[in-house]
């Protein structure tokens, strides 16, 4: 999955964010709940030290008087140290209370509800002989106070207060610390993402130009930089190598087109080479005919049904002219002679074949190559009764089975020193008969199919 610097900047920040908040809040509360418990813990103590003075100066009231011994006197100053311990009760959670020695009440005194019992962690604290700060109780129930033992009244006097009461203020203090914290990590979030988005809105822009550059390859725009800052660098150096890229493409590009217009004339030379090598050996026996050029032209046309790349289709084309580039070699007295040939002489009239192969295969220029594979094989017959190597059928290389048919036609049809044209509906005839036979059914079919067309380049090219 891919992560965003938006979800980095969040991911990262936020939790150390939230981290930091939290010991912030929880110091804050431990600190406030320590600190109400200080004070808390002082106004017992102020409260019970009272006490124990009031206590003290009554009975030293009695001993002055001699009443110490006195049941009503000594109950009436214990009435009136519960009476005076009521009067610093401030609130309905304070209770304090006078425990016997023995663990029953001496005295309680509460503004609220008073306890069902006396709690039995304070009769241990008592048993214990604890006195000064104590906590007793659980829960809800939890107390803090300040023990002393009132020796003339054989009491053990604790004033205490609740817990719960005490914390009152700092619960309403943690639900603050969690709001802000909360209201903090909140407000944080839309900061970072505000920010981030700041940070990655600039970097999609480029990103976006970029990926619209690789599919386009258009260069030439550029994107206007909307910070001062390292992206802003970023997007200025992107601009620049768009145009170096633009200006370099520019450059190739007029160098492609001369190198094309060059090779253009390349070729255009070529061919004109190669038309001149086919007529060298048409001038020799058929004088001033077109035969050559309307060959060339057929080809193309049938070719067309068998081969799809232009390219290959052209040097079909220019290479047909040269199928009798061989009969350069063959004697004025067996080529130009009037008559019928001996079978001496025509085998060696054959022999043009393979001299057009041999003067051409050493080339590697393609028009060419194909020339030499064209005069080898222009007459060899489908059935195999042809030459000079008597191949048959899918055998013969398709440009061979071509010419042979187009070679054929366009010498039945034209006139010769030793006979006159065909119609061409004669020579089409002749030609539907030898499908199977001298010539290939699929180049027959392709003929016949482009029968129009072959037609009009005869008349066009007399
Ligand atoms: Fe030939
Ligand atoms: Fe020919």
């Amino acid at each position: 999955m891919k992560t965003t610097i938006r979800m980095k900047v969040v991911i990262t920040i936020l939790p150390a964010l939230v981290a930091a908040l939290s010991i912030l809040g929880s110091t804050a509360l431990i600190m406030s709940r320590s600190g109400m418990i200080r004070l808390a813990m002082r106004s017992l103590s102020f409260k019970s030290e009272t006490l124990l003075q009031f206590g003290e100066s009554q009975w030293n009231l009695l001993r002055n008087q001699n009443l110490e011994g006195d049941p009503v006197f000594v109950q009436a100053a214990r009435d009136s140290l519960a009476t005076y311990a009521r009067s610093l009760l401030r609130d309905e959670s304070e209770w304090t209370a006078a425990l016997n020695l023995d663990g029953s009440l001496g005295f309680s005194e509460s503004l609220g509800p008073l306890p069902l019992a006396v709690p039995p962690d304070l009769l241990e604290l008592m048993r214990s002989g604890i006195t000064g700060p104590i906590r007793f109780g659980s829960g809800k129930d939890a107390c803090l106070g300040q023990a002393f033992y009132l020796e003339p009244y054989a009491w053990y006097v604790v004033v205490s207060d609740r817990e719960t009461a005490v914390l009152k203020e700092t619960s309403g203090l943690t639900s603050a610390i969690t709001w802000a914290t909360s209201a903090s990590v909140v407000v944080a979030f839309i900061l970072l993402v505000i920010l981030s988005a700041s940070i990655s809105r600039p970097l999609t822009r480029v990103t976006a130009a970029m990926s619209a550059v690789l599919r386009t390859s258009d260069f030439s725009g550029s994107l206007k930089p909307e910070n001062n800052d390292e992206i802003g660098e970023l997007t200025i150096y992107f601009n620049a190598l768009c145009s170096e890229i633009d200006r370099s493409y520019r450059r190739i590009g007029t160098i492609a087109l001369r190198e094309v217009e060059a090779q253009t004339q390349v070729v255009e030379r070529d061919l004109e080479a190669l038309a001149a090598l086919g007529k060298v050996a048409e001038y020799r026996d058929e004088d001033t005919s077109k035969h050559t050029l309307r060959v060339g032209m057929y080809a193309r046309v049938v070719a067309a049904h068998f081969i799809d790349d232009e390219e290959r289709l052209s040097i079909l084309a220019n290479a047909a002219p040269m199928h009798d580039l061989g009969k350069i070699g063959i004697p004025d007295s067996i080529l130009l002679k009037p008559g019928k040939l001996t079978p001496e002489e025509f085998e060696f009239m054959k022999t043009h074949t393979v001299i057009g192969h041999s003067i051409l295969k050493e080339f590697k220029n393609p028009f060419l190559a194909m020339g030499a594979t064209i005069s080898l094989t222009h007459h060899e017959r489908w059935d195999g009764a042809g030459y000079p190597r008597g191949l048959r059928g899918q055998d013969i290389p398709l440009c061979g089975r071509i010419l042979a048919l187009l070679d054929v036609f366009d010498a039945l049809v034209s006139e010769r020193p030793y006979k006159s044209a065909w119609e061409p509906d004669k020579a089409i005839e002749l030609i539907a008969g030898e499908r199977g036979k001298h010539f290939d059914p699929a180049v027959v079919d392709a003929f016949m199919s482009e029968r129009s067309t072959i037609l009009g380049i005869l008349a066009n090219n007399q």
